[in-house]
């Protein structure tokens, strides 16, 4: 069965009411709605931050996560907050090209190849040694490898109680031993 984000099913929605007019609960309620209007569902214009909170309505926003208490082990599931916490997203606001919407069809199934997402690495870091980053390429080369990125640098956690794994959007060089971040 292909996996896809269940945002538009209503049985989502109706686990979401609005319970304040913070600008978070105005996302989840008007992407949860039953008729959420595209207008509002195109985070593609959203600024990146607002974009990743769009979809951190239901998978888990920064401030949410860390209002939860939730880290390690615990906080895989949250990619937003995962995912900026990682040296890719930058200290700023962002990046167009690391923002949910540039790795995922909120549509479609979450693809599953490896090699899929190593033009949106690219997107950012020099292929080459010859490179020097810099410019609209701020991220380094890679000594170890040429492609599949997302299997060392994205792995696969798995989540004892719930038999499944998620990969952590804490993008990182991971080494044998070490505890997972934050
Ligand atoms: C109204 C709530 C809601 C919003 C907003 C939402 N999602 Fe989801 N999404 C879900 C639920 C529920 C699932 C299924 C459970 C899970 O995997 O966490 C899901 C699953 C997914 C999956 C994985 C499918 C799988 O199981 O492998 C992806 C990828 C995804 N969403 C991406 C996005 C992106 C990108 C956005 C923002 C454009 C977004 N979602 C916004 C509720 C939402
Ligand atoms: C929006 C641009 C952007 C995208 C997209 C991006 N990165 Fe990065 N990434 C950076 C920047 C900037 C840094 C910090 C400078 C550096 O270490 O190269 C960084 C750092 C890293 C680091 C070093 C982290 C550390 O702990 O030192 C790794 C590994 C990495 N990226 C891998 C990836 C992989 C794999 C992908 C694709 C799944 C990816 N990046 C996508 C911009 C990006
Ligand atoms: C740089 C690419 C990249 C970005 C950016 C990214 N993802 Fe993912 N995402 C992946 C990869 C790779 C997988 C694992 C796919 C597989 O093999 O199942 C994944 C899987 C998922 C899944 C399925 C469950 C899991 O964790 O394996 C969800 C849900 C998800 N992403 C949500 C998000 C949300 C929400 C955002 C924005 C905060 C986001 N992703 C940003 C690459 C990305
Ligand atoms: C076989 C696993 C593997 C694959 C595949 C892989 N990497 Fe790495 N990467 C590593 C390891 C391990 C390191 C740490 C090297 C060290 O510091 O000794 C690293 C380091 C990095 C760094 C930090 C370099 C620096 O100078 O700070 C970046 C950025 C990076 N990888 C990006 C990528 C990108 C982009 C891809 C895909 C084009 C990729 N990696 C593919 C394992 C991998």
């Amino acid at each position: 069965m292909p996996r896809v984000c269940q945002w538009e099913q209503s049985s989502v929605s109706r686990r979401f009411s609005p319970t304040n007019s913070s600008r978070t609960d105005f996302l989840r309620t008007t992407a949860g709605g039953e008729h959420a209007p595209d207008v509002i569902f195109n985070p593609g214009k959203l600024s990146p931050a607002d974009s990743v909170d769009f979809c951190g309505a239901c998978h888990g926003t920064w401030p949410g996560t860390v209002r939860a208490g939730l880290n390690g082990l615990f906080s895989i599931r949250q990619q937003p907050y995962r995912l900026q916490n990682s040296k890719c997203w930058g200290k700023s606001q962002g990046d167009a090209r690391i923002t949910c919407v540039a790795c995922h069809d909120p549509h479609g199934a979450v693809v599953q190849e490896p090699s899929f997402y190593d033009a949106k690495c690219l997107n950012c870091h020099v292929a080459t040694p010859s490179v020097k980053p810099g410019g609209d390429h701020p991220g380094a080369w890679c000594p170890v490898g040429t492609r599949d990125c997302v299997s060392c640098h994205m792995p696969k956690i798995e989540i004892p109680v719930m038999h499944r794994a998620f990969a952590d959007h804490q993008i990182r060089i991971v080494r044998s031993g070490q505890p997972l971040l934050n």
